[in-house]
């Protein structure tokens, strides 16, 4: 899957930009991970849509930028992707940190969300604790690299059924995680920590939603993910059975045969003009 590349702001943004359709999808990758979070993703949809995979702001070949690295700003740099590729809408979907970005482009640009998909992420902003825990973890990025922050967060990221049974995940993340630039896992940490709080945005999604998470995510449990999702008129909320805080990566399957079905659920009415 070959990377292309935009100039957003001041930097180079790289993407994958698969397939083609009546539907195109954006898939967001959440922290400290990169646009091959969604190798298992990308063939599937592509068989019917256009999937359009960027590596967020300093993650994977994007550069990273002296910039405010904010989470708004990552909102805006899909925006400008759009721009470049003369796209008015598309869906949006993220996972977890994705999400908050997704949660963003909502905020910042409805008009152009045709669709939104919310995985294993939340609405909520950080407590105190947490924010001081991302301080914490930012300047460990900083002194002891990126290899010292995946061993703290990867045993949290994934099922104990994931763990047990499909070891090879589990490397694929350290591997995908290892590779960030400590610069950016720190600012990223940092823009999570400053994010805006968007229950309130809940009420207000008027177009097609699904909200999916793991049974056994442990970072945005299920019960929440439920709760929330519910606030969203009309949203599909859906769990995957035995599926951590990477769902995707996790049961592959499930989580695309429930992707495709949410996105063959409006393809044929789904038009590029408003
Ligand atoms: C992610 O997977 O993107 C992170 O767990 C998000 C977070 O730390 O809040």
């Amino acid at each position: 899957m070959p990377l292309q590349e935009i100039e957003a702001g001041r930097m180079r943004l790289n993407y994958q930009d698969v397939g083609a359709g009546p539907v195109t999808v954006v898939l967001l990758h959440g922290f400290p991970f990169n646009s091959t979070l969604w190798r298992p993703q990308i063939p599937a949809l592509a068989e019917l849509h256009r999937v359009i995979a960027p590596d967020l702001r300093g993650f994977g070949a994007s550069q990273l930028s002296a910039e405010p690295y904010t989470i708004a700003r990552l909102a805006d740099d899909v925006a400008e992707l759009l721009d470049a590729l003369g796209l008015r809408r598309a869906v949006i979907g993220g996972l977890s940190m994705g999400g908050y970005v997704a949660f963003e482009f909502f905020q910042r640009h409805r008009r152009r969300a045709a669709a939104l998909v919310f995985a294993d992420t939340r609405p909520d902003p950080d407590s105190p604790e947490a924010r001081a825990d991302r301080a914490r973890m930012a300047e460990l990025a900083r002194s002891r690299g990126s290899r010292a922050v995946v061993d703290e967060l990867l045993p949290r990221l994934l099922s104990p059924w994931t763990r047990a049974q499909k070891p090879e995940v589990e490397r694929a993340l350290r591997e995908m995680m290892g590779a960030a630039n400590p610069e950016a896992i720190a600012a990223a940490l940092m823009a999570m920590a400053a994010r805006a709080d968007s229950r309130p945005l809940l009420p207000q999604i008027e177009v097609p939603t699904l909200v999916v998470g793991g049974t056994q995510d442990s970072l945005t449990p299920a019960d929440q993910l439920l709760e929330w999702g519910r606030q969203i008129p009309g949203a599909r909320v859906e769990l995957i059975e035995a599926a951590g805080h990477v769902s995707n990566l996790e049961r592959p399957e499930a989580f695309n045969a429930l992707l495709l079905d949410f996105l063959s659920s409006f393809a044929s009415t789904w038009a590029q003009s408003p």
